[in-house]
């Protein structure tokens, strides 16, 4: 029988910072990620064709063995996946999962806030479906969620750039407005940011918590394996881990090593 995999999809690099802590955490799982780079960004795609790139991801990975999928991808998560668990799971591969990394996040941020004022910072496609002020005020209504969309942070992330003074910049005119507001947790709603986390956390200040979902997503994985140990049981533990990007090889290798922190070797795949 085929080895099985737990399966990291992204719309580009940023994922590679969520799937390091995911490694880091369960480093005894085989692992397969798929990042889109040659479709990203996904932040200001209509919610349609976010979800037929997710399933199309989603496609591959189910076909390359992996077991469980996760969606490490806020736009992803907000937009196709309560979709993709409703309607595409029953009909094409019902003993299948697919996880988001939205409710970790959302889940963590409401844990930890003592003001009830939340910063949310994410892609335009995010804030506009306004999953996390939903999903956040399911958890509790009193939360107030200040959401900042920021169009431009991911292409500077896919572009190597999130070092440079540009970037100072954007992130200070992203940053500011929330800190003005009396928020006392800021959570980065988009699997790039979790790259920008020590600048964003020089803007916005000591007194607020910044959470990444590479912090808030690895844990709660851990979690769902342990209640569902028929799914965990069927993942092989060989530490296998293939990374395929839909973009140029040679660029993604570069930027990922540096986001995953450690060398990656890429296999190119076209998804359409
Ligand atoms: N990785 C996506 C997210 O977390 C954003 C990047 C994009 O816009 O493609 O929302």
């Amino acid at each position: 029988m085929a080895e099985k995999f737990i399966g990291v999809f992204d719309s580009g690099f940023g994922g590679l910072n969520t799937m390091r802590g995911i490694v880091r955490m369960l480093p005894q799982y085989n692992y397969i990620y798929l990042g889109d780079s040659a479709r990203a960004p996904y932040g200001h795609r209509s919610k349609k064709q976010v979800y037929e790139f997710t399933t199309q991801a989603v496609d591959f990975l189910f076909k390359n063995n992996c077991e469980l999928v996760v969606l490490a991808c806020n736009t992803a998560s907000s937009d196709a996946l309560r979709k993709i668990q409703k309607e595409y799971l029953p009909k094409h591969y019902p003993h299948k999962k697919v996880l988001g990394v939205l409710i970790p996040a959302v889940e963590h941020g409401v844990s930890v806030t003592k003001n009830k004022r939340i910063g949310v910072m994410a892609t335009i496609g995010t804030v506009k479906s306004k999953a996390f002020e939903r999903e956040m005020q399911k958890l509790d209504p009193e939360i107030k969620v200040l959401q900042q969309a920021c169009p431009l942070l991911v292409p500077l992330v896919e572009e190597g750039k999130h070092n440079s003074k540009a970037a100072e910049a954007i992130l200070k005119k992203y940053v500011s407005p929330l800190a003005d507001r009396n928020i006392d947790t800021l959570l980065l709603g988009c699997t790039h940011y979790g790259i920008l986390e020590k600048q964003i956390k020089k803007h916005v200040g000591k007194n607020v918590q910044v959470i990444s979902e590479t912090n808030a997503v690895p844990s709660k994985l851990k979690d769902y394996l342990k209640r569902h140990k028929d799914i965990a049981n069927k993942i092989g533990r060989n530490k296998k881990i293939l990374f395929y990007s839909t973009g140029p090889i040679s660029k993604f290798e570069k930027l990922g090593s540096k986001f995953f922190g450690s060398k990656i070797k890429v296999t190119g795949v076209d998804l359409n």
